[in-house]
């Protein structure tokens, strides 16, 4: 979808909103798949709302993109404007315990910033791709951690109430890959309350997670992460190696052959090629063990 019409396009800089015409999807997401579309970089978290009614009034649809590492978008000309914040700087302020962090702010990053004011925790997330808010939406989690357990505040827009609003973290329900926020809701900023520990002691913990990742992940190649959910008491990459898929391609959309519930794209794969190889590899998982698999990929599919 492209902004028409010079009415709307002056709304929008009236907004201080960044217009980039013609952006290509496979060059932000890190599948390196997806079509094309303009993408309106948002400068002033206050300026949402009436950005949300201007697109509105002009029947644009749109997507809010946060890093775009756990993202599998369609191809082609696609239906909708996608959103996404621009940095603040700082993007990340340290008072005592608590993290001030945008949500636009990379999560590597976070994890060894707050390390060096000597706030922890958040090891097991070190290696993970995207945003802040990309984790938080989801609540990213690995090596028995997630980012759900040091939240103390987040600021967000509430598609339901049309408005900014600041939801302390006992007011929200943070399970397993899973949040209670609103499918159209955007993740602004957080405040994390996180545990004092020595800068070496972090370190230390962050060595052993980027290592144990390496051994068992495709870390440099095109991927979205795990494209299923684990169900309970089970690991989706170890029933999908049970089958012998590992290595399994549709065109260039691959079974990894290091991880097998990391979908890698070896070259060109397209987004057909991907759901083609996802839905192949969900039907013989349900056909031999019986479980109807999650995905654990958010799909934007057009
Ligand atoms: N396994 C296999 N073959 C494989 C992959 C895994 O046999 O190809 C076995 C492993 O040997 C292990 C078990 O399955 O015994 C679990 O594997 P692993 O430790 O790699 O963890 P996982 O359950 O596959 C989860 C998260 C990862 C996270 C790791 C580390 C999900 C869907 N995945 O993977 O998160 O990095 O634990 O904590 O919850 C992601 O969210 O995108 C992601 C990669």
């Amino acid at each position: 979808m492209r902004v028409e019409g010079p009415k709307l396009t002056a709304e929008l800089s009236d907004l201080g909103i960044d217009i980039r015409c013609g952006a290509s999807m496979a060059e932000l997401t890190s599948l390196g798949i997806g079509g094309v579309t303009d993408l309106l970089r948002i400068t002033k978290h206050e300026s949402i709302p009436e950005l949300i009614s201007v697109l509105e009034r002009h029947q644009t649809r749109y997507k809010f993109l946060g890093g775009g590492s756990n993202l599998l978008v369609g191809d082609g000309e696609l239906p909708w404007l996608i959103l996404q914040l621009g940095k603040p700087d700082p993007e990340i302020v340290i008072e005592g315990h608590l993290a001030h962090v945008d949500a636009a702010a990379d999560l590597g990053r976070t994890v060894t910033f707050c390390a060096k004011h000597d706030l922890g925790g958040m090891e097991g997330l070190i290696g993970v791709p995207g945003t802040v808010g990309g984790a938080l939406r989801m609540n990213a989690g690995a090596y028995g951690m997630q980012i759900g357990s040091y939240v103390r505040e987040v600021k967000l827009y509430r598609a339901a109430e049309r408005r900014i609003e600041i939801l302390r973290g006992a007011q929200i329900s943070f399970e397993y890959r899973h949040t209670s926020f609103a499918p159209d809701d955007m993740m602004l900023a957080v405040t994390l309350e996180l545990p004092s520990k020595p800068f070496k002691e972090i370190l230390q913990g962050i060595r052993i997670c980027n290592e144990k990742r390496r051994s068992s992940q495709p870390l440099g190649q095109k991927s979205a992460g795990c494209i299923f959910k684990n169900p309970p008491g089970a690991s989706a990459g170890r029933m999908i190696d049970e089958l012998g898929l590992k290595g399994l391609s549709v065109g260039d959309a691959k079974v990894s052959d290091r991880h097998a519930n990391f979908f890698v794209n070896a070259g060109q794969a397209s987004a057909k090629d991907m759901l083609t190889l996802i839905a192949d590899v969900r039907g013989r998982v349900e056909n031999v063990f019986g479980v109807k698999l999650e995905h654990e990929v958010v799909v934007w599919d057009a």
